[in-house]
């Protein structure tokens, strides 16, 4: 049985649509941050603060290779996890590879009020995420299909990607 992998930038929704999407599927749902967390008893924040951001981007690894190799999971990423090449030929390799994506002025929009993403903890602009979308775009890009999820429901977004699905598991 295929996974189907969720990336994207943060705040395009991969957690509350993967959730819903594995319900959908009767898949079981995992999110690699929390995979991070619990194995670390760490948050994000204090993973990144104390130890690192390479620390972090280790763990991210060492998660995508135990997760990679399971079946039947809907896997929500962190928006940096397809960064790393090889992170993205085992995602690619381990089932069906969604990108959510959306515009910058949502995603801020959306990311305003939280207080768990140190990648914008000293600049949170829209031309920093503008930036870091730019610099992402080549490994977003790297998905079996993309959709946009702006103005969307989360469970219009799980239906689109359950309609692209048939049959592809
Ligand atoms: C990151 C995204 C975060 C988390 C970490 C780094 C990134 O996950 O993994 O803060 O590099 O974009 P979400 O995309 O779930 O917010």
């Amino acid at each position: 049985m295929k996974n189907i992998v969720l990336t994207g930038f943060m705040g395009t929704g991969k957690s509350s649509v993967g959730k819903v999407l594995a319900e959908r599927l009767g898949y079981k749902f995992c999110d690699l941050d929390t995979v991070i967390m619990g194995e670390t008893g760490l948050s994000i924040n204090d993973i990144f603060a104390e130890h690192g951001e390479a620390r972090f981007r280790a763990l991210e690894s060492r998660a995508v290779q135990r997760v990679a190799s399971k079946q039947g999971m809907v896997i929500a990423t962190g928006g940096g996890a397809v960064i790393d090449p090889e992170n993205r030929r085992l995602l690619r390799a381990s089932g069906v590879v969604v990108n959510l994506c959306a515009p910058p002025e949502l995603i801020l929009e959306r990311l305003r009020s939280e207080s768990d993403r140190p990648l914008l903890k000293d600049d949170r602009s829209l031309e920093k995420i503008e930036a870091m979308l730019h610099e992402r775009e080549p490994f977003y890009a790297d998905a079996d299909i993309r959709i946009d999820t702006a103005g969307k429901k989360v469970e219009d977004v799980a239906q689109e990607i359950l309609a692209y699905l048939h049959g592809k598991l």
